[in-house]
């Protein structure tokens, strides 16, 4: 072998070996970076980075019980105010009898009525929430 083949040889294992040191950290350092996320997602705590994705679908896609249970229970649970009674069918009929049907008692559910205030609180939900969310409450 000539010197200068020796000289490049050794500096070629060197860096060899310093490339896959280097490739190891960079693995360690990238599984640590992703560490945290997957320990909190994993262990059932609020995960911060799917929390956002998470609460955009549930807006996109609410059930009926969802908007309820945060919006409408609190006054129609118990009938508040006088608001008509979650379940109790009678109450919610005769109403929608004098709005003129489903639709009728919608619209109101809409615009607000005394002390019913617009959309029921739920300032996001569109016209078929609101009307799925009446159908569920009154069994009509
Ligand atoms: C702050 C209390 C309150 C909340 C919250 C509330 N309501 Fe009401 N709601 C009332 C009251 C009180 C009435 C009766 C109003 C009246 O006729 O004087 C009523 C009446 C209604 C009616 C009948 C309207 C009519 O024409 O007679 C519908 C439909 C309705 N609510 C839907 C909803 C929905 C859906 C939600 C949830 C998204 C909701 N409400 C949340 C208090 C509330």
């Amino acid at each position: 072998m000539k010197p200068t083949k020796k000289m490049l040889a050794v500096p070629a294992v060197l860096f060899a070996l310093w490339a896959a040191n280097t490739y190891a950290a960079i693995n360690d350092e990238i599984a640590k970076r992703l560490e945290p996320v997957g320990q909190v997602c994993v262990q059932g705590q609020p995960c911060q980075g799917m929390e956002v994705t998470a609460s955009a679908t549930a807006s996109a896609a609410r059930t009926p019980d969802e908007i309820i249970a945060k919006h409408c229970n609190a006054c129609h649970g118990t009938g508040l105010l006088d608001a008509p009674k979650i379940g109790d069918t009678a109450a919610w009929k005769e109403r929608a009898d004098h709005q003129g049907g489903l639709d009728g008692i919608l619209a109101k559910a809409i615009t607000g009525i005394n002390a019913m205030p617009p959309k029921g609180t739920c300032a996001d939900c569109s016209d078929e929430d609101l009307k799925a969310a009446i159908q569920k409450m009154s069994g009509l």
